[in-house]
């Protein structure tokens, strides 16, 4: 799984948020990982660029870009996560068309779960085309502290045929201050314990096999060959 989409065509969701720190949370893990800023607002890769610098940036907003250029650049890497845009309908398109994994980022309310339906359309139509792929995964975002799923936002939900992951993102002040401080939740000290802790819970949770030691990168692997 080289290539991960942070997608969902509503904006304002927390996929930026998502991206920078999953892409950081992968280079902690020991992989080498680029970061693909496919919004044309460019925040993400200004804000890993100062967070992890580690982390390579390439910006790739328009959708012939993406198709052309998305998988020589896997190539060179372990991971590619892209940050996807808000209403750029083609841009996300393209990008589901090459996605390995689609992690689909959605705030917790009916009308949220049930508008994405619509935010999830290029998802399916991508799913269709390419025989299910990439696989998909919905992580509630912004959630409130005293938050339970409802339901009817778990049958809303089970009848998109979307898996949910158990660890949701709460709303928390600090999520909304870091990319301020050019930081990640985890660098942010005792006021961001419990943030950075359920982030890296949610990005084992979803991408348990890029978990440190276990993996070979692909540079280790070339090393032992
Ligand atoms: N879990 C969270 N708690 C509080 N604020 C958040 C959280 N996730 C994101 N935000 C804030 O919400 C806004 C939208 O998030 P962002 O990641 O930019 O969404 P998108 O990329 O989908 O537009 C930003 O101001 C961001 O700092
Ligand atoms: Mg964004």
């Amino acid at each position: 799984m080289t290539i991960i989409a942070v997608a969902n065509t509503k904006g304002g969701v927390g996929k930026s948020t998502a991206a920078v720190h999953i892409a950081a949370w992968l280079h902690d893990q020991g992989h080498s990982v680029l970061l693909a800023d496919c919004d044309t607002q460019h925040s993400s890769s200004e804000w890993i660029r100062e967070a992890c610098p580690d982390v390579k940036t390439v910006i790739l907003d328009k959708p012939d870009d993406i198709l052309n250029e998305l998988p020589a650049l896997a190539q060179e890497t372990d991971f590619v996560v892209a940050d996807g845009p808000g209403s750029q309908t083609e841009t996300s398109r393209a990008l589901l068309l090459r996605a390995d994994l689609a992690v689909v980022p959605c705030k917790a309310s009916m009308l949220e779960i049930r508008a994405l339906a619509k935010a999830t359309e290029v998802l399916r139509q991508a799913q269709d085309i390419r025989g299910g792929l990439p696989k998909a995964i919905i992580v509630l975002s912004m959630v409130g502290k005293k938050y339970r799923l409802t339901q009817d936002m778990i049958e809303a939900a089970a009848a998109l045929n979307l898996p949910m992951a158990k660890t949701p993102l709460v709303l928390r002040q600090i999520y909304a201050d870091a990319p301020g401080q050019g930081a990640l939740v985890w660098q942010m000290g005792a006021r961001a314990r419990e943030a950075s802790m359920e982030a890296k819970r949610l990005f084992s949770e979803i991408l348990p096999e890029a978990k440190a030691k276990k993996v070979k990168t692909k540079r280790e692997a070339r090393r032992s060959a």
